[in-house]
Order: structure tokens, then sequence, then C-alpha cells
């Protein structure tokens, strides 16, 4: 079975790539890694612990990594974070006060010694900023080769950016770590960035199924969720539901078939106007064998029908 690390800054849907992962039948998620960005590190943190709570996975250890960017001292949430994923991050539901606590080990050591014991078994999905993968790679650079594979929600190559026309928000966050990444010839990486997840969209025809439940699970992610589906509304992000843009990485590292992709040599722009830009490396056009797959379409219907029976079922049993 392969293993699975989850790095959020929980969020709507990285709560949504929790239940994905916890639901999938052929993996292991052996461990979440917090992150900053939707919310402060604190929060991210306790939000993914109350969630494995809510869904029975309480020998799932979180780990704190990194709590602003390599080139900060300090982060401040955005506001439109907030609008968007309430201003607890998770819609404004509140659940129970979690009974674990976060692990005293860093994140980032918790990725080097996963990367030597699980080697190529090990899929890493990062879901927020790349601050700490960056930083483990920087700590230890022997990890890249031995990854199975980082599959990471960020990024826009064929679309424009949703925090600046160039720059997605995982990727602004931190573009200095993400091209750190990115760059990496030994590290095997899917970018599932907008110009596939925009594409994805959920609805409360699919919210209310898991309210009819009657399942608190079921109730807790349909009204995480519509808060999420309303700000999409109200903000004018997109009238017809919400991106799945976090639990589609997931999906598309247990099962890249979901999309199709192009394979280059990527860099992150990080000085300047773009900002945050994710872009083929013109240095590299001709260099053969490059380490990025781009997801450029996406089969959003099957994709939207297993996501549909892995998290319905989840939630019937919660
Ligand atoms: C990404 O930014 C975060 O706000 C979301 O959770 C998602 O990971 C979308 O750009
Ligand atoms: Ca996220």
């Amino acid at each position: 079975k392969k293993k699975m690390i989850l790095d959020l800054d929980t969020g709507v849907d990285d709560a949504l790539a929790i239940a994905y992962a916890t639901a999938a039948p052929d993996v292991d998620l052996i461990g979440i890694v917090s992150s900053y960005g939707n919310n402060l590190i604190d929060v991210c943190a306790q939000n993914s612990l109350k969630l494995l709570e809510l869904l029975g996975q309480t020998d799932v250890p979180v780990f704190k990594g990194l709590a602003h960017s390599s080139t900060t001292d300090h982060f401040d949430v955005m506001q439109v974070s907030l609008d968007i994923h309430g201003k607890n991050g998770i819609g404004e539901v509140q659940l129970p006060a979690p009974q674990r606590q976060v692990e005293s080990q860093s994140g980032v050591d918790f990725y080097i010694e996963a990367a030597h014991k699980y080697g190529q078994d090990l899929i890493i999905v990062p879901t927020g900023p790349m601050t700490n993968l960056a930083a483990a790679l920087k700590k230890d650079p022997e990890i890249a080769k031995l990854i199975g594979n980082v599959t990471f929600m960020g990024g826009a190559l064929t679309v424009e950016g949703n925090v600046t026309g160039a720059a997605e928000a995982n990727i602004h966050q931190d573009a200095e770590a993400a091209n750190t990444v990115l760059s990496n010839p030994d590290l095997p990486l899917t970018m599932v960035g907008l110009d596939v997840t925009l594409r994805t969209l959920l609805t409360k025809r699919e919210t209310q199924k898991w309210r009819d439940l009657g399942t608190a699970a079921g109730k807790a992610y349909a009204d995480i969720t519509d808060f999420y589906i309303d700000a999409y509304y109200n903000l004018d992000i997109d009238k017809n539901g919400c991106a799945l843009h976090d639990p589609l990485a997931v999906g598309v590292s247990l099962d890249p078939s979901f999309v199709k992709t192009i394979s280059l040599f990527m860099k992150v722009v990080h000085e300047g106007p773009n900002y945050g830009r994710t872009i083929g490396n013109n240095a590299k056009l001709n260099d053969p064998n490059p380490n990025v797959k781009v997801a450029v379409n996406v089969d959003k219907d099957r994709y939207l029908q297993t996501f549909m029976n892995y998290l319905t079922k989840l939630f019937s049993q919660h």
C-alpha cells in the first residue's frame, strides 16, 4: 500500500482533501503536516486534528511545519481567505476541541524520516504553500531521489492566477519555496493547478446528499462546504459551485488517469510583477526527461463520481 503525507493549510477544500485521503481504499494516510495560508498555522493544525477526530482517524498524527515563508518573518492571513473559508478556516462551523495535540517532531523532520523509511512508496500531497517541503529538501537533499511522487495543488499554466493575474494562492504565499521544489530535477512532480481545479466544481446538490445521511460528519461537512459554495457565489468567483482544488490533487496522486498532463521543466518566478507565476523553464527546453507533469485537462465527471462515492460512504459511517 502507498503511504501518503498531506501538507495542508486547512481550509475548506483541504478538509475535503482529508476526507478523500481517508476514504480512498488504496492508501495509508501516515500523517498531516501543517502549513499556514487559509489561516495561521496553529488554526490550520487544530482544524486538521478536529476533522480527523470527526472522521474517527485518531491514529493519524498531525505535525507543525513552518509558520511563514522563508523570505518573511511573519504571516498575516489575507481578508479574502477569511471570506472564502470563514474566520476559523472551516466555514465557521464549530467542531469539538480535539482530544489530541500536534506531535513534538517538526513537520520538516517527519518528511525526512518518512522519505528514508518508505522511499518510492511515499506520496506527498501539498495543498498549501510549499515552505515545509522546500525546507526538508534543503536540510536533506538526498530525499528528492527517494520520494515516490509529489502531487501538489498549486500554480496555473494555461489560465490566470487567483491572487494576481500571474499567481495562484499557494504559490503566491512562498514563491521561492515553490521554485525550490519545482526546479528540483530529481523529484518526480505532478502539478494540479487552477488549469484543472477551476473546472471541477461541487454544488449544493451533492452536499445535500451528505446532510441527508443524518450523521455528524455528513452534517458538518455539508455545512463547511456550503459556506464555501456561498462564498464562491457571493464573491462572484463562480456562480455554479465551488472548486475542488485540494481533493483533486489527492485524487490525481492516486489515479493519474483523472487528468491529461504535459511534461515540462518548470520554474516559479519569485521576483518582480510576475511574482508567483509557474512557467516552463526556457533554459531547459531541450533537456530530455522533464521533471514536472502539469495537468491541463481533467475528466471531471469521472472524478466527481469517485469523489462522491468515497466521501458519501465515509460520512455514512461517522
Ligand atoms: C488554493 O489556495 C487555498 O486557499 C486553497 O485551500 C487551495 O489550496 C487554491 O488556490
Ligand atoms: Ca489549501
